[in-house]
């Protein structure tokens, strides 16, 4: 695969510029992740929440399907932002059922996961470390 650079402040923008768009009118916890595919494109992703609590669906995971949807094929790299109402007061992990759909499209060991509080301010660690011992399309 060829490699792709990653400007980890243009994806941590991305995401933060897109944070306005989450809908969580149930819990008032927002949150934005865009998504570097190796095409060198960047996806965005909120969390868009629903009067019937299970169908809400998390921004990681919208990233991910509109990238896969638009033809895309492999994770680069995620950027993650989110908090109450809103406000990035701290680095905002993504849950587990995230990190298995993300494991579907990445080599584990070289994914980088970025949780951000600013494009300056952020965690990275690669998905192998998320998600040890993952099962992934090559277990089957
Ligand atoms: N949420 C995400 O969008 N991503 C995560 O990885 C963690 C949780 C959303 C789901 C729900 O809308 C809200 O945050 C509170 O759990």
């Amino acid at each position: 695969m060829k490699n792709i650079e990653i400007d980890k402040a243009a994806l941590i923008r991305a995401a933060i510029d897109n944070l306005p768009n989450s809908y969580a009118p149930y819990s008032s916890f927002n949150v934005s992740a865009a998504v570097l595919m190796n095409s060198g494109k960047i996806y965005t992703g909120v969390n868009v929440e629903n009067a019937s609590y299970p169908a809400g669906i998390c921004a990681e995971r919208n990233a991910i399907s509109h990238a896969i949807g638009c033809g895309e094929k492999r994770i680069v790299a995620i950027a993650i932002v989110g908090g109450a109402n809103g406000e990035i007061q701290d680095y905002c992990p993504p849950c587990g059922i995230c990190r298995q759909v993300m494991r579907e499209f990445c080599d584990p060991e070289e994914m980088i996961v970025i949780m951000a509080k600013s494009p300056e301010d952020y965690k990275e660690m690669t998905l192998e470390e998320l998600l040890p011992e993952s099962f992934g399309p090559e277990n089957l």
